[in-house]
């Protein structure tokens, strides 16, 4: 038995060559990020954007559900950016640069709009909603996710605010789903995934409208399965062709792979059907053989420079794998996050920053994008092992 032998073999061989992340790892990884916190808004801006912001939200969430010194560390970080946040309403617009890379502009920090820039008028945020449905899904899934760690119910109600938004554009393109933006010109992976994903949270916790956002991600989901979005090799293209409705082979980017695997992993326990989790798992796989390096660790095609918004994917897949993890493990996902932690931590940091290049060398400055992201890994692999 080769393969057992040599899996068996790689486990052995990265355990002995690098220590595996702590949770005081992860600590001190949480306050190199709230360095960046800006309180006065309660984002982290300048150091990232707005969407990212909401990804900083949630893996401190994940991180305090394992970890009690942060959960009551925090809870005053949840209620600032509650309420600030939605006050503070940033002038911001975004585009799909080349190779399908999303790209944020914003007015009043890098990265600024282009010289020349004439698409409409920037819009403002307006509390969590702005004119973009994947940033959105971002902040409903945070809210989700800081309501699971405290139990305010006004978390819920704030990601249940946002599905509506969302639900009340489906089916308004030519291919059917919801449209990535408000100006109509783009139907992509990420905001369809991020819809499905947050009626599937939504389901579970939605008490007795919960078989109202079940039939909702069980819709979604259909519509997604039969979108031609997946590809014959059971990986996530960027999206689709607004003309013809067909996938437009755009970059296999990670998050894209990554966030299908929480909705459909919360789909399973909404509905009690396994064919989602073993579907879920055959994108995993395939994501895994396409995305990671020789010695298994992660990589995104923009590396090292991602950008703003880039810089963020990678995160979304470790945290989304640990969802379906918990709910089905199976021991190669256990290693896949173990060795993406740890190599993170050993050659992907500076004191407690952490870069976009989980394998190294650590990419100066890191800031909290890349920080988040990686302490997504990091959490997600503290949480499964
Ligand atoms: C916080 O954000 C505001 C608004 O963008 C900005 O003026 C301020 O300089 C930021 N504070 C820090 C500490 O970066
Ligand atoms: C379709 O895509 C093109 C190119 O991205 C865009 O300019 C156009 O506005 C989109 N929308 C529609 C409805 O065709
Ligand atoms: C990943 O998938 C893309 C497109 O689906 C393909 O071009 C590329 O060769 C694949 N890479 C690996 C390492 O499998
Ligand atoms: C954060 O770091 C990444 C990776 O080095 C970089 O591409 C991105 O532009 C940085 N973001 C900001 C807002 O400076």
């Amino acid at each position: 038995m080769p393969s057992i032998r040599s899996a068996l073999f790689a486990v052995v061989a990265s355990t002995c060559t690098t220590q595996a992340v702590t949770v005081q790892n992860a600590e001190a990884a949480y306050q190199q990020l709230q360095g960046w916190y800006n309180q006065s808004i309660g984002l982290w801006i300048p150091s990232t954007g707005w969407w990212n912001s909401a990804n900083c939200i949630t893996v401190i969430a994940d991180l305090a559900a394992i970890d009690d010194s942060i959960k009551v560390r925090s809870q005053g970080v949840f209620q600032n950016t509650y309420y600030r946040a939605q006050q503070y309403n940033l002038d911001m617009q975004k585009t799909v640069g080349p190779d399908w890379l999303p790209w944020t502009y914003y007015g009043n920090h890098w990265p600024h709009y282009p010289p020349g820039w004439h698409h409409p008028a920037p819009v403002q945020t307006n509390g969590f909603l702005n004119d973009y449905y994947d940033d959105e899904g971002w902040w409903g899934l945070a809210w989700v996710a800081a309501y699971d760690v405290t139990g305010n119910p006004q978390y819920l109600q704030e990601a249940q605010s946002i599905f509506e938004n969302i639900k009340a554009a489906w089916g308004t393109t030519p291919c059917s789903g919801v449209w990535w933006d408000k100006a109509h010109t783009y139907v992509n992976a990420i905001a369809n995934e991020l819809f499905l994903d947050l009626a599937a949270h939504l389901a579970n916790r939605g008490g007795s409208q919960s078989a109202y956002y079940r039939s909702w991600a069980v819709r979604q989901w259909n519509w997604f399965q039969n979108s031609g979005m997946i590809n014959a090799q059971h990986t996530i293209n960027d999206g689709l062709d607004n003309t013809t409705c067909k996938n437009n082979g755009g970059t296999v980017w990670s998050y894209n792979q990554g966030v299908i695997l929480g909705g459909l992993s919360e789909l399973s326990r909404a509905t009690n059907d396994q064919s989602y989790i073993t579907i879920a798992k055959q994108i995993a796989d395939a994501a895994i053989t396409n995305l990671t390096d020789s010695n298994g660790i992660l990589h995104d095609v923009c590396e090292p420079n991602c950008g703003a918004d880039g810089s963020q994917f990678k995160g979304v897949f470790a945290r989304n794998l640990q969802i379906l993890q918990k709910a089905s493990p199976e021991g190669r996902y256990a290693t896949f996050l173990q060795k993406n932690a740890n190599s993170i931590w050993a050659n992907d940091r500076q004191g407690s920053a952490l870069s976009v290049v989980w394998s190294g060398p650590f990419v100066s400055p890191a800031n909290a994008s890349t920080q988040s992201s990686a302490m997504d890994a990091i959490v997600a692999a503290l949480a499964t092992s």
